[in-house]
């Protein structure tokens, strides 16, 4: 696959197949997403990978907690859509218009449905960075995680970045043996993209002319 067809072919994928992810294909996208840059080459990231009977264990605790309505406290807090830039709550209001064209009156059973069975995927990537880092290694891990999410598009398989996955973080955390000096930022959702509604969706993006200023 050309690097243009991983890109533009890349979406958020809320609903996997039971197919498993190997060892070997898991060890390989993350070892191509060492490649990504770093300050100072501080390569600040980890990465933790639930599959089988951990990822089983996990998902079952996330199941009772996400249906008991039990409040999300990621480590990284979360900000409350009024407070976001007016450009940036436009690009999400978008967003949610469109699940909502495409869902009906489903929208809530099926993206409830997902959350609470972490849309079933396969294998459940957890990626840290330590606690005593600056902010700019949540750039470095962010250009990782996206290295990685083109790498496993490479090999025809689907993810999804989840803010889900690090709602509850004691799940990861004891399941995964997570240190306490370390920083859970997101999950990463891996496998194989199910024949569902909720994969269509397509998201927009704002015009470049809204992104890029160039001068000369
Ligand atoms: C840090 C981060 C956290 C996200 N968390 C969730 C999530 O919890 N649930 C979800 O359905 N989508 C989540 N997403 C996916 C975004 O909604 C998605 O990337 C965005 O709508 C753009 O769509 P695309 O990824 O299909 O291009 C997350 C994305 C990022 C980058």
């Amino acid at each position: 696959m050309d690097l243009t067809t991983a890109i533009t072919s890349r979406h958020s994928t809320r609903a996997f197949t039971d197919e498993p992810v190997g060892r070997e294909t898991i060890t390989e996208i993350v070892a191509l997403a060492r490649r990504a840059p770093s300050w100072v080459d501080s390569q600040p990231w980890r990465v933790y990978a639930a599959i089988g009977a951990a990822r089983e264990r996990i998902a079952r605790r996330h199941a009772e907690s996400s249906t008991s309505g039990a409040r999300g406290r990621s480590d990284i807090a979360t900000m409350h859509r009024d407070q976001w830039a007016s450009a940036q709550q436009r690009n999400m209001a978008g967003m949610s218009e469109s699940l909502l064209a495409l869902l009906g009156p489903d929208l809530e059973r099926v993206t409830g449905e997902a959350r609470a069975s972490l849309f079933g995927a396969p294998a459940l990537l957890y990626l840290t960075i330590p606690r005593a880092v600056p902010q700019w290694s949540l750039y470095d891990l962010g250009a990782f995680a996206q290295t990685l999410m083109l790498a496993a598009r490479d090999r025809g398989l689907d993810t999804i970045p989840a803010y889900e996955l690090v709602r509850y973080p004691a799940e990861a955390r004891e399941e995964m043996g997570i240190p306490d000096d370390e920083i859970l930022v997101v999950g990463v959702a891996l496998g194989h993209r199910a024949d569902a509604l909720i994969n269509s969706l397509v998201t927009d993006r704002a015009p470049v002319e809204q992104v890029l200023t160039i001068r000369d």
